[in-house]
């Protein structure tokens, strides 16, 4: 079965076609970082327009990369949420154009749910059940997929997001924007131990995460500095900031899975192509004999292909949506197919 996927909810607008949920014929991309860059963070507008002038391009070239016509596609898979509310509906009526004038069924996919479903595209043997970290740029949760289509949610971010943090104490560091790949590149040349930044654990909520406090520690220290006319260590901060939010992520998955009794892990969103989150996760699961799933950097960030992914596991469930499909800005990765199309 071939379904046509399309993802808007930020800053890439992209389309893939997808086979059976597990193979890519065609996976294409539009970034708009460059043109976030100069704000230092996507400006919701611009994110919106951006898709306008990319989509229609894209929907011709993953059709010319796959080599196939719209007849020979199966349904059309369209992120609904969560996400930025205008960007999320340029990739959605798109998709409603087009599952209308083909008489298509029209899929409506969770973005983190697509984030977990990266791993059918890059392991075949991955099944649920197993546990999964969704580190994103406005996401971090600890999630039990107990089925393509269920998921409960064990912990998540009571603040801040992962990579909202990265790109955040980026900016303080003077690196552009987003911050997450070149401040896991600067670590790599200070020293973890130089500063002691908080890891903050809650007694109540084991996989619950808080940004919060480490994100104002860092800016402290660093406006304290400025302030004293001191020199920045940005390398040592860099990697120091790096450390303590990959141990928090990492003993938190890796709890997860010895609590729910799983054995099988799996990390995706675009924190999760951090090299030292990689690396610390590698040992601890090699150390408890847990079965990890690194994916290959392209399927860390936003893509279509996780879309097209899950929208076919989407789709054997039953799921398809009514054109009057909405956009869900904050919708719940656990939520019911009632909950987006009763
Ligand atoms: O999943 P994603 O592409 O988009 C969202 O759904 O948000 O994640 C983007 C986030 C950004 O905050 C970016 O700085 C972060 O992932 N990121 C990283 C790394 N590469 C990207 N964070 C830490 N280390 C990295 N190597
Ligand atoms: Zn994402």
């Amino acid at each position: 079965m071939n379904i046509l996927a399309i993802e808007s909810s930020c800053d890439e607008t992209a389309v893939a076609i997808v086979q059976d949920g597990r193979r890519i014929l065609s996976d294409v991309l539009h970034s708009q970082v460059s043109v976030h860059r100069e704000y230092g963070g996507v400006v919701p507008e611009i994110a919106s327009r951006q898709h306008m002038a990319h989509i229609t391009r894209l929907y011709d070239e993953a059709l010319a990369k796959a080599g196939c016509t719209l007849d020979e596609i199966d349904a059309i898979a369209v992120t609904c949420g969560p996400g930025l509310v205008g960007a999320l509906l340029v990739g959605l009526h798109f998709a409603k154009g087009l599952a209308l004038c083909a008489g298509k069924p029209l899929v409506g996919v969770h973005h983190l749910r697509a984030h977990v479903a990266a791993g059918y595209l890059a392991f075949e043997g991955l099944k649920p059940p197993f546990v999964a970290l969704v580190a994103s740029g406005g996401h971090s949760h600890i999630v039990h997929v107990a089925d393509y289509t269920d998921f409960r949610v064990l912990g998540r971010t009571r603040d801040d997001a992962a990579g909202e943090c990265f790109d955040k104490i980026g900016r303080v560091l003077g690196l552009p924007y987003p911050a997450g790949a070149p401040l896991d590149a600067l670590a790599q040349t200070g020293n973890p131990a130089s500063f002691a930044f908080p890891q903050v654990q809650f007694e109540d909520a084991p996989f619950d995460f808080s940004f919060s406090g480490v994100k104002t520690s860092v800016m402290q220290m660093i406006h304290n500095k400025n302030q004293r006319g001191e020199a920045l260590p940005r390398a040592d901060i860099a990697a120091a900031f790096n450390e303590a939010a990959a141990q928090v992520l990492a003993s938190k998955l890796v709890r997860a899975a010895l609590e729910t009794g799983e054995r099988t892990l799996l990390l995706s969103g675009g924190v999760g192509a951090n090299s030292r989150l990689r690396t610390l996760l590698s040992e601890r699961c090699a150390a408890e004999n847990l079965a990890l799933h690194l994916l290959p950097l392209p399927l860390c960030g936003d893509n279509a292909a996780m879309v097209g992914a899950q929208g076919y596991f989407e789709l054997l469930a039953g799921h398809v949506c009514p054109l009057s499909l909405n956009a869900y800005p904050n919708l719940d990765i656990g939520h019911s197919f009632e909950k987006v199309c009763g």
